[in-house]
Parts: C-alpha cells; structure tokens; sequence
C-alpha cells in the first residue's frame, strides 16, 4: 500500500521454461512467473496502481480486459512498454464484483504474445457480491479456470499450433497452465471462473454427467438469478462464473463438446474452426465429507433495466473478412467520437462466413436484442465480449461514463487474436 492509501500490484514480463511433462521444458512467457501471472483481486471503491515491469527483449503492453478505467491507463496498442521499462497505471476500482482478466495488446502481436503464455485474471470484489452465501475462499471454493488450446511435440513440448482462417487451435487444452488438470475440493459448493483465453478457439462447457451447468455471472458481473444450461459457450475473451454442488467422493469432469449449432456454423467451415471438437476440461475430485454449504437465494442481485430509451446515438459495426465497417486499424485514426455521460446503441452485424468475438473496452454493455428477439436469460447481465455468429445481428446498450480523454482512444475488436493483430480493431475516444 503507498503512502496515499493505493494499493500496489507488480507484473513483471518474462521469458521462462515450463515442463508441461515432465522432465521436458518449454519456452514460454508468463508475468512474474514462465507461464501465465498472479490472479489480482481487487475491491470496488479502492485505488489501485499496477507496476508492469516489461523483461522481454520486445515490447508488450499489459491491458486490463473489462475494467472501467481511463484510457490512458487500459494498456492498449498505445501504452506500450519497452524492454526494461516500467509503466505504472492506476485508476480507482469502480464496478461490479466480477471475473475480469489481463493479457498484452501490442499491436499485430497480440496472439503470439498471449500464446506463449501472458495472461492473468483480475477479480473485483464488492459489498453485494460478498453478503451473498456464493463461494469466496479463492483457491479453496473459488476457483480459477484459465482455458487455453495448444500444441505439443510426442514428448510433450510446447509448439506452434496450426493456423487456420480463426488462428491458432491447438488439439489439446492447457487449463490454468496444465495438461489433463484435476482438483480436490472439500466443499459441497465449488464455483468456476470460466475464462477463455484461447487465441482463436470457442467452448461449450457442460458436465459429463449431464447434470445442468448454473451459471450465476457473466463478464461483467452477477446475473440477476442463476441460469441452468446444458452448455455454456464462450468465445475467445468471455467469462463465465458458474456453481455446482458435489457428492461426497465423486470425481466430476467438465467438458466441452463443440458443434456447429452452438458455434452457428455450417461444414466445412465448421470443422475448420473447431466446432465439431470436444475436450475434457477439467476433473473435480470431492473428498469423502464436504463442507455444507447453505442455499442460495433465487435472487443473486437486482440489475437495471436495459436503457433503450437514453439511447442517444446509434451506431452500426459490421463484420466482414476480418474488417470493420470495411476497413482495418489505423492507429492514428478515430473511427468513432463517443460523448461522456450518455447511452448509445451499437449494432454489430456479422456479414461474414466466419464467427468473430465481438469486444468494446472500458464499458460494460447489456444486450437489447439478438436477430431482434430479446436475448436468452444468460445474456440478459453485464457483458464485454460477444460471440457474434455468422448472419446473426446484436444490438447492445452501452453507457460511456467518466474519464473523457480526447487524446487517447479505446480499442473495439474482435478477440480471435489473429484477426485483430490483421487489424479487425477500431478506436473510439471519449470527450
Ligand atoms: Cu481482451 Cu482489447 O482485449
Ligand atoms: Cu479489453
Ligand atoms: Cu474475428
């Protein structure tokens, strides 16, 4: 903690090995550590500083995904940090309680930067959140699921993961940094942190047994109640917190079977982009007594309605090749001027043949209608990051509050990092 109360974080990128089998290390990149970094775990209300310390011999920049921040602290393409550098954001923590993340943004080489393992997670914790009876011991009942796809040799090393028209799919999964993961849990009640950090992969997620998956946040924070689904789906970027109750002494696998409808996709472009594979994700093994855990209530929290009304300006970004509104990123262009303090509409088409994963920084947004029906009741909270699927259009509700800065932009771009490194990305500023 500094002398005026901020609370004080360190990254430090670097280069490192990890023996993904043993005895048979890997290059790979990671913050503080050779692969992957620290969770950071923050409270609403408090001011936080994050001193990112680059190591690399190439510069990176560390952006802080769905945090409401200024934008001259989001760590995008234009907060680079050289080798042997220091950058110090910092901004007060003001949102919800919810499962945010951070990973470079350095412009054209994004994927190759969070493939080789930067990325992090980054909760917020605040007062509703905390008087709910949810699962909060992090580590304990509260449980990180970082998923990643990758590649490895017959002995188990760490290569380059084939290239197709979404980017690099690996035929194996790496969750929180391991191959073929499980966990001991001694509690009745276990939430997941669900986060895709794949490059370019989407998930399904469900249970093996086939019992329902009951999702209680998305993005950006709480649902209003739990939802109970057979397949959580997420595209590259988005989260998911979801709760399941164990058995003494059963060992429950979360999986994730692809297919085209969930990825809506047709053959061949389907198998092309992963959506006919299945994995297994991750193995909870329960002890043989479980710490009881109480009932949730029906209402997890109370979400505002969706501001249709304020909508001041509408704007429409459609998706094509890997082009938005048919051009690509100029770093020295504004594409879109916002204006503090009011709600906007933003409708994204997808004219394409391929998915993309739709992302804004600095806000939140809910989502008004998808193919103008309103949406299913997991999208209906707070979310940053969308599976936009070919010939679908979303229309989302975003309020752009504080932190004006004409001089430096936020980035809008799909999260299939290979498509925004060839530039599927704009800017728009606040003023
Ligand atoms: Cu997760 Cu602009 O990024
Ligand atoms: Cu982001
Ligand atoms: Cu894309």
């Amino acid at each position: 903690v500094a002398a005026d109360g901020t609370r004080v974080f360190s990254l430090e990128a670097r280069a490192g090995t990890t023996e993904f089998a043993p005895g048979v290390p890997s290059e790979t990149w990671g913050f503080d550590g050779a692969h992957l970094g620290p969770t950071i775990i923050a409270e609403r209300g408090e001011r936080i500083r994050v001193d990112v310390a680059n190591a690399l011999d190439e510069p990176t920049t560390v952006h802080w995904h769905g945090m409401h921040l200024p934008a001259a602290m989001d760590g995008g393409p234009h907060q680079m940090v050289d080798p042997g550098e220091t950058w110090s954001p910092e901004w007060e923590v003001d949102q919800e309680a919810a499962t945010l993340w951070y990973h470079p943004h350095p412009h054209g080489e994004t994927e190759q930067h969070v493939a080789r393992g930067l990325a992090g997670m980054l909760l917020v914790r605040d007062d509703v959140e905390a008087a709910l009876p949810l699962p909060r011991e992090y580590g304990v009942d509260d449980l990180p699921v970082i998923v990643q796809d990758a590649a490895f040799t017959d002995d188990g090393r760490l290569e380059s993961s084939a290239r197709g028209f979404a980017g690099r799919m690996g035929d194996e999964l790496v969750v929180n940094g391991a191959r073929a993961p499980f966990t001991d849990v001694d509690d009745e009640l276990v939430r997941l942190r669900l986060l895709n950090a794949s490059t370019a992969r989407t998930y399904a997620f469900g249970w093996e047994d086939g019992r329902t998956i009951d999702v209680i946040a998305t993005d950006g924070g709480l649902l209003e109640a739990s939802v109970a689904l057979d397949r959580v789906v997420l595209s590259p970027g988005e989260r998911a917190e979801v709760l399941v109750r164990m058995t003494p002494g059963e060992e429950l696998r979360l999986h994730s079977v692809m297919t085209p409808e969930a990825a809506g996709l047709k053959p061949p472009i389907a198998a092309m982009n992963g959506a006919t594979d299945a994995f297994d994700v991750l193995e909870l093994r329960a002890a043989e007594t479980l710490d009881p855990a109480p009932d949730l209530p029906e209402r997890l929290r109370e979400l505002p309605e969706v501001a249709e009304g304020d909508v001041a300006t509408t704007r429409t970004f459609r998706l094509d090749g890997f082009e938005i509104n048919g051009g690509t990123m100029r770093m020295d262009h504004v594409d879109e001027t916002v204006t503090v303090d009011t709600t906007e509409r933003w409708i994204v088409e997808n004219a394409g043949e391929m998915p993309h994963s739709f992302h804004v920084h600095d806000v939140q947004f809910r989502i008004a209608a998808i193919d103008a029906a309103p949406p299913p009741a997991e999208f209906a909270g707070w979310k940053d990051t969308i599976l936009a699927r070919p010939g679908s259009r979303y229309e989302l509700i975003l309020r752009f509050e504080d932190h004006a800065d004409p001089d430096t932009p936020y980035m809008y771009h799909c999260h299939l990092l290979q498509h925004e490194d060839q530039g599927m990305m704009g800017q728009f500023v606040v003023v």
